[in-house]
């Protein structure tokens, strides 16, 4: 990959599949299914996220899926849906945020509507993009942070094998102004044959463009196969 003056030129993936997911820019019109699943998820994102209380009506949902869609194209935030590839359903969101194009390291995060918690989601759509940020971002590092108190959202890099590299101490404030501590996860191209051969990815292929589909910025769309 090449380092371009410009970052909105940098050639990113417009979807990335697997067999059941599909990872891809929110568009506007995606807005009543993420309002609808922020609904159904108040309580559980509480504790974790401090943006969800600011998104109450429809309006507020398009707004959130225009600036989405907006950083992605500029790729200043390479934040993205998780679909069903089963019935198209809006299961939460994830992406390679806080880009450095120049070191080239991103930090995954995700969260789940309630309904979609407990089913592997999470976890397949860290690999994805873990697959893809090594194998068409030529990335240096990828890397997970998270509360110790999170075990849910710990259990991830950990269930994936992905090293722990450090627990920060008084890191962040959590929504409620608690000051936590952090852990790092993270994998460099070091550990990524380990991690590819560990999650048994077989295949990593490019297919054409849907006509008509959001901008692609010539990399096509990524389908991943997993020997599962
Ligand atoms: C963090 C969060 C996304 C984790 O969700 P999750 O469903 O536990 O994670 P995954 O989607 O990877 O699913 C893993 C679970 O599904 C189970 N599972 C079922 N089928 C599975 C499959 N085919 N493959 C893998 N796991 C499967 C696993 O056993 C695991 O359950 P367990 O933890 O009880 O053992 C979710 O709890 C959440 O949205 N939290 C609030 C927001 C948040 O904290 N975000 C992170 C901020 S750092």
């Amino acid at each position: 990959m090449t380092d371009p003056r410009h970052p909105s030129l940098i050639c990113v993936p417009g979807e990335i599949r697997s067999a059941r997911l599909l990872l891809r820019p929110l568009q506007e019109a995606d807005a009543e299914q993420v309002l609808e699943a922020l609904q159904e998820s108040r309580e559980h994102l509480a504790p974790w996220l401090s943006w969800p209380p600011k998104v109450q009506d429809l309006d507020d949902a398009r707004d959130l899926c225009i600036r989405w869609a907006a950083k992605w194209s500029l790729r200043t935030d390479l934040g993205i849906g998780i679909f069903s590839t089963a019935d198209g359903r809006f299961l939460g969101a994830t992406g390679l945020h806080d880009p450095n194009w120049d070191l080239r390291a991103f930090e995954i995060g995700y969260w789940l509507r309630t309904s979609a918690v407990g089913a592997g989601y999470v976890s397949e759509a860290v690999q994805l993009q873990t697959v893809v940020a090594f194998e068409v971002l030529d990335a240096r590092r990828v890397e997970i942070r998270c509360d110790p108190h999170n075990l849910h959202s710990r259990r991830v890099p950990e269930r994936l094998g992905i090293p722990l590299e450090g627990h920060l101490r008084n890191a962040w404030l959590d929504p409620l102004g608690n000051v936590r501590d952090t852990l790092v996860f993270a994998a460099t191209p070091q550990d990524y044959p380990r991690l590819r051969d560990a999650w048994q990815v077989t295949s990593v292929w490019v297919r054409p463009p849907v006509e008509g589909g959001l901008r692609t910025a010539g990399l096509g769309h990524f389908q991943v196969a997993f020997a599962r």
